[in-house]
Protein backbone atom coordinates (compact mmCIF):
# COMPACT_ATOMS: atom_id res chain seq x y z
CA UNK A 1 0.00 0.00 0.00
CA UNK A 2 1.22 3.75 -0.50
CA UNK A 3 -0.26 6.81 0.73
CA UNK A 4 -2.84 8.04 -1.55
CA UNK A 5 -3.61 4.98 -3.38
CA UNK A 6 -7.37 5.51 -3.96
CA UNK A 7 -6.42 8.91 -5.24
CA UNK A 8 -5.61 9.77 -9.05
CA UNK A 9 -2.72 6.90 -10.03
CA UNK A 10 -5.29 4.26 -8.71
CA UNK A 11 -9.09 4.20 -8.53
CA UNK A 12 -9.50 1.16 -6.42
CA UNK A 13 -10.38 1.50 -3.04
CA UNK A 14 -7.74 -0.43 -1.36
CA UNK A 15 -8.55 -3.52 1.21
CA UNK A 16 -7.45 -4.36 4.25
CA UNK A 17 -7.71 -7.30 6.23
CA UNK A 18 -8.20 -7.17 10.25
CA UNK A 19 -7.39 -10.31 11.78
CA UNK A 20 -8.63 -10.54 15.60
CA UNK A 21 -10.89 -7.25 15.05
CA UNK A 22 -13.46 -8.48 17.75
CA UNK A 23 -10.89 -7.10 20.36
CA UNK A 24 -10.55 -3.50 21.73
CA UNK A 25 -7.39 -3.19 19.46
CA UNK A 26 -8.86 -4.65 16.50
CA UNK A 27 -12.64 -2.38 16.47
CA UNK A 28 -10.50 0.89 16.81
CA UNK A 29 -8.44 -0.41 13.88
CA UNK A 30 -11.64 -0.83 11.79
CA UNK A 31 -12.57 2.19 12.91
CA UNK A 32 -9.44 3.94 11.54
CA UNK A 33 -9.45 1.53 8.63
CA UNK A 34 -13.42 2.96 7.25
CA UNK A 35 -12.20 6.84 8.11
CA UNK A 36 -9.68 6.65 5.50
CA UNK A 37 -11.84 5.08 3.01
CA UNK A 38 -10.25 1.36 3.14
CA UNK A 39 -12.73 -1.88 2.30
CA UNK A 40 -12.74 -3.79 5.46
CA UNK A 41 -12.99 -7.60 5.81
CA UNK A 42 -12.66 -8.67 9.49
CA UNK A 43 -11.51 -12.08 11.21
CA UNK A 44 -13.27 -12.89 14.38
CA UNK A 45 -14.06 -15.77 16.68
CA UNK A 46 -17.70 -16.88 15.82
CA UNK A 47 -18.75 -16.15 19.74
CA UNK A 48 -17.73 -12.23 19.26
CA UNK A 49 -19.23 -11.46 15.98
CA UNK A 50 -21.67 -8.96 18.10
CA UNK A 51 -19.07 -7.14 19.57
CA UNK A 52 -19.31 -5.82 15.60
CA UNK A 53 -22.18 -4.60 15.32
CA UNK A 54 -22.44 -1.25 15.26
CA UNK A 55 -19.90 -1.75 12.20
CA UNK A 56 -21.24 -4.76 10.46
CA UNK A 57 -23.51 -2.94 7.98
CA UNK A 58 -20.13 -0.99 6.89
CA UNK A 59 -17.58 -4.44 6.97
CA UNK A 60 -17.65 -7.85 5.81
CA UNK A 61 -17.13 -10.20 8.82
CA UNK A 62 -15.82 -13.88 8.48
CA UNK A 63 -15.85 -15.55 11.71
CA UNK A 64 -13.48 -17.89 13.06
CA UNK A 65 -10.49 -18.44 15.21
CA UNK A 66 -7.76 -16.08 14.30
CA UNK A 67 -5.40 -19.62 13.53
CA UNK A 68 -7.70 -20.88 11.68
CA UNK A 69 -6.13 -21.31 7.96
CA UNK A 70 -9.06 -21.39 5.89
CA UNK A 71 -10.49 -18.81 6.91
CA UNK A 72 -7.40 -16.53 6.73
CA UNK A 73 -6.63 -17.64 3.65
CA UNK A 74 -10.11 -16.30 2.34
CA UNK A 75 -9.87 -13.39 4.27
CA UNK A 76 -6.65 -11.90 3.24
CA UNK A 77 -7.23 -12.78 -0.55
CA UNK A 78 -6.42 -9.85 -2.80
CA UNK A 79 -6.01 -7.66 0.28
CA UNK A 80 -3.70 -4.57 0.21
CA UNK A 81 -2.88 -4.30 3.61
CA UNK A 82 -3.35 -7.11 7.08
CA UNK A 83 -3.42 -6.16 10.35
CA UNK A 84 -2.84 -8.71 13.10
CA UNK A 85 -3.66 -8.71 16.55
CA UNK A 86 -1.45 -11.56 18.06
CA UNK A 87 -2.54 -12.64 21.40
CA UNK A 88 -1.08 -15.78 22.85
CA UNK A 89 -3.99 -17.02 24.34
CA UNK A 90 -4.14 -20.88 25.76
CA UNK A 91 -0.81 -22.69 25.16
CA UNK A 92 -1.96 -24.34 21.81
CA UNK A 93 0.16 -21.85 19.73
CA UNK A 94 -2.35 -19.49 18.94
CA UNK A 95 -0.51 -16.63 17.95
CA UNK A 96 1.99 -18.80 16.10
CA UNK A 97 -0.54 -20.36 13.85
CA UNK A 98 -2.29 -16.77 13.49
CA UNK A 99 0.99 -15.30 12.31
CA UNK A 100 1.79 -18.02 10.08
CA UNK A 101 -1.80 -18.35 8.64
CA UNK A 102 -1.27 -14.38 7.60
CA UNK A 103 2.63 -14.92 6.68
CA UNK A 104 1.40 -18.45 3.93
CA UNK A 105 -1.75 -16.97 2.62
CA UNK A 106 -1.43 -12.84 2.55
CA UNK A 107 -1.03 -11.67 -1.20
CA UNK A 108 2.42 -11.29 -1.46
CA UNK A 109 3.04 -7.99 -1.74
CA UNK A 110 0.49 -7.08 0.90
CA UNK A 111 1.91 -4.64 3.74
CA UNK A 112 1.38 -6.75 7.30
CA UNK A 113 1.34 -5.15 10.36
CA UNK A 114 1.36 -7.77 13.46
CA UNK A 115 0.65 -6.14 17.04
CA UNK A 116 2.50 -7.15 20.18
CA UNK A 117 3.88 -5.59 23.29
CA UNK A 118 7.49 -4.24 24.28
CA UNK A 119 8.39 -7.78 25.92
CA UNK A 120 9.03 -9.23 22.46
CA UNK A 121 12.64 -8.22 21.50
CA UNK A 122 13.81 -7.51 18.15
CA UNK A 123 17.51 -8.23 18.62
CA UNK A 124 19.53 -7.98 21.56
CA UNK A 125 20.09 -3.76 22.26
CA UNK A 126 16.17 -3.82 23.63
CA UNK A 127 17.29 -2.65 27.38
CA UNK A 128 14.63 -4.04 29.68
CA UNK A 129 14.22 -2.72 33.27
CA UNK A 130 14.67 -5.04 36.24
CA UNK A 131 10.87 -4.76 37.37
CA UNK A 132 9.99 -4.88 33.37
CA UNK A 133 11.48 -8.60 33.33
CA UNK A 134 10.81 -9.40 36.98
CA UNK A 135 7.09 -8.63 36.31
CA UNK A 136 7.35 -10.49 33.08
CA UNK A 137 8.97 -13.72 33.96
CA UNK A 138 6.63 -13.76 37.51
CA UNK A 139 3.43 -13.26 34.88
CA UNK A 140 4.17 -15.19 31.93
CA UNK A 141 4.85 -18.35 34.63
CA UNK A 142 1.38 -18.05 36.39
CA UNK A 143 -0.15 -17.55 33.01
CA UNK A 144 1.41 -20.62 31.50
CA UNK A 145 1.15 -22.53 34.80
CA UNK A 146 -2.76 -21.69 34.36
CA UNK A 147 -2.67 -22.70 30.87
CA UNK A 148 -4.35 -19.12 29.86
CA UNK A 149 -1.62 -17.40 28.15
CA UNK A 150 1.68 -18.62 27.02
CA UNK A 151 4.47 -15.63 26.46
CA UNK A 152 6.48 -17.60 24.51
CA UNK A 153 3.61 -18.52 21.89
CA UNK A 154 3.75 -14.72 21.09
CA UNK A 155 7.53 -14.55 20.76
CA UNK A 156 7.62 -17.61 18.43
CA UNK A 157 5.18 -16.05 15.81
CA UNK A 158 7.20 -12.49 15.72
CA UNK A 159 10.50 -14.82 15.31
CA UNK A 160 8.85 -16.44 12.29
CA UNK A 161 7.44 -12.94 11.30
CA UNK A 162 10.72 -11.26 11.49
CA UNK A 163 12.50 -14.39 9.06
CA UNK A 164 10.27 -13.84 6.49
CA UNK A 165 10.42 -12.70 3.16
CA UNK A 166 7.13 -10.45 3.59
CA UNK A 167 6.57 -6.51 3.84
CA UNK A 168 5.81 -6.99 7.40
CA UNK A 169 5.85 -4.37 10.42
CA UNK A 170 5.78 -5.65 14.40
CA UNK A 171 4.43 -2.49 16.16
CA UNK A 172 5.11 -3.11 20.50
CA UNK A 173 2.62 -1.60 22.27
CA UNK A 174 3.84 -0.08 25.73
CA UNK A 175 0.98 -0.29 28.68
CA UNK A 176 -2.23 0.68 27.29
CA UNK A 177 -4.89 2.99 28.43
CA UNK A 178 -8.23 4.04 27.59
CA UNK A 179 -8.91 7.79 25.99
CA UNK A 180 -9.58 10.08 23.62
CA UNK A 181 -6.69 10.45 20.95
CA UNK A 182 -3.81 12.31 21.31
CA UNK A 183 -2.04 11.31 18.16
CA UNK A 184 -0.18 9.05 16.66
CA UNK A 185 2.76 7.94 18.90
CA UNK A 186 6.09 8.23 18.60
CA UNK A 187 8.57 5.13 18.44
CA UNK A 188 11.95 3.68 19.00
CA UNK A 189 14.16 0.90 17.63
CA UNK A 190 14.79 -0.16 20.74
CA UNK A 191 12.77 -0.87 24.24
CA UNK A 192 15.21 1.27 27.02
CA UNK A 193 15.10 4.14 24.78
CA UNK A 194 14.20 7.14 27.41
CA UNK A 195 11.80 8.37 24.72
CA UNK A 196 9.77 5.16 25.61
CA UNK A 197 10.29 5.54 29.90
CA UNK A 198 6.43 6.81 30.17
CA UNK A 199 5.54 3.54 29.04
CA UNK A 200 2.16 4.29 28.33
CA UNK A 201 -0.05 5.03 25.10
CA UNK A 202 -3.66 5.10 24.31
CA UNK A 203 -5.19 1.81 23.33
CA UNK A 204 -6.44 3.89 20.07
CA UNK A 205 -3.24 5.33 19.03
CA UNK A 206 -1.61 2.50 18.96
CA UNK A 207 -4.30 1.52 16.34
CA UNK A 208 -3.95 4.54 14.72
CA UNK A 209 -0.18 3.71 14.36
CA UNK A 210 -1.17 0.17 12.98
CA UNK A 211 -3.31 1.64 10.36
CA UNK A 212 -0.98 4.07 9.45
CA UNK A 213 1.99 1.84 9.09
CA UNK A 214 0.39 0.17 6.22
CA UNK A 215 1.28 3.02 4.50
CA UNK A 216 4.48 4.15 5.96
CA UNK A 217 7.02 1.95 4.12
CA UNK A 218 10.09 3.78 6.58
CA UNK A 219 7.99 1.09 8.89
CA UNK A 220 8.76 -2.15 6.26
CA UNK A 221 11.39 -4.74 8.48
CA UNK A 222 11.06 -2.49 11.69
CA UNK A 223 9.90 -3.35 14.99
CA UNK A 224 8.93 0.02 16.56
CA UNK A 225 8.30 0.23 20.47
CA UNK A 226 5.72 2.75 20.68
CA UNK A 227 4.86 5.63 23.44
CA UNK A 228 1.74 8.00 23.82
CA UNK A 229 3.02 11.31 21.65
CA UNK A 230 1.86 13.50 24.59
CA UNK A 231 3.75 11.45 27.10
CA UNK A 232 6.40 13.13 29.38
CA UNK A 233 9.20 11.34 28.03
CA UNK A 234 7.95 11.93 24.76
CA UNK A 235 7.51 15.60 24.99
CA UNK A 236 10.90 15.88 26.87
CA UNK A 237 12.64 13.97 23.85
CA UNK A 238 11.10 16.16 21.51
CA UNK A 239 12.59 19.35 23.67
CA UNK A 240 15.86 17.92 23.92
CA UNK A 241 15.86 17.69 20.14
CA UNK A 242 14.97 20.91 19.65
CA UNK A 243 17.40 22.84 21.57
N1 LIG B 1 -3.25 -5.03 27.20
C1 LIG B 1 -2.10 -4.41 27.26
O1 LIG B 1 -1.75 -3.73 28.24
C2 LIG B 1 -1.13 -4.50 26.11
C3 LIG B 1 0.11 -3.88 26.23
C4 LIG B 1 0.99 -3.91 25.16
C5 LIG B 1 0.64 -4.55 23.99
N2 LIG B 1 -0.56 -5.19 23.89
C6 LIG B 1 -0.88 -5.87 22.64
O2 LIG B 1 -2.05 -5.28 22.12
C7 LIG B 1 -2.78 -6.22 21.37
C8 LIG B 1 -4.22 -6.18 21.81
O3 LIG B 1 -4.30 -6.59 23.16
P1 LIG B 1 -5.37 -6.04 24.19
O4 LIG B 1 -4.90 -6.49 25.54
O5 LIG B 1 -5.59 -4.59 23.98
O6 LIG B 1 -6.65 -6.88 23.91
P2 LIG B 1 -7.77 -6.79 22.81
O7 LIG B 1 -7.52 -5.70 21.85
O8 LIG B 1 -9.08 -6.78 23.50
O9 LIG B 1 -7.59 -8.15 22.01
C9 LIG B 1 -7.75 -9.38 22.59
C10 LIG B 1 -7.94 -10.38 21.47
O10 LIG B 1 -7.85 -11.69 21.99
C11 LIG B 1 -9.00 -12.44 21.60
N3 LIG B 1 -9.32 -13.42 22.62
C12 LIG B 1 -9.76 -13.22 23.87
N4 LIG B 1 -9.91 -14.39 24.52
C13 LIG B 1 -9.56 -15.36 23.64
C14 LIG B 1 -9.49 -16.77 23.69
N5 LIG B 1 -9.79 -17.44 24.81
N6 LIG B 1 -9.08 -17.44 22.60
C15 LIG B 1 -8.76 -16.79 21.45
N7 LIG B 1 -8.80 -15.44 21.34
C16 LIG B 1 -9.19 -14.75 22.42
C17 LIG B 1 -10.07 -11.40 21.44
O11 LIG B 1 -11.05 -11.92 20.59
P3 LIG B 1 -12.59 -11.91 20.98
O12 LIG B 1 -13.10 -10.54 20.62
O13 LIG B 1 -13.10 -13.01 20.13
O14 LIG B 1 -12.71 -12.19 22.46
C18 LIG B 1 -9.28 -10.25 20.81
O15 LIG B 1 -9.13 -10.43 19.42
C19 LIG B 1 -2.07 -7.56 21.54
O16 LIG B 1 -1.25 -7.80 20.45
C20 LIG B 1 -1.21 -7.33 22.80
O17 LIG B 1 -0.04 -8.13 22.79
C21 LIG B 1 -1.46 -5.17 24.93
Amino acid sequence: MHEGQNEASDQRTPKVCIIGASGKLGRYMVRHALDRGYEVVAVCREKSVGKLEELASRITILPGRTDDRAVVRRAVAGCDGVLTVLVPWGVRGYSTGTAQAVLDHAPADARLVFSCGWHIARDSQDVYSLRFRAFARVFGAVARLARVVDVHDQEEACRRVFASHTRWTVVRGSDLEEGESQGLPVWSRHVGDPILASNITRRIDFALFMVEALVDDALVHEAPAIVGCRTPSALNASTVRET
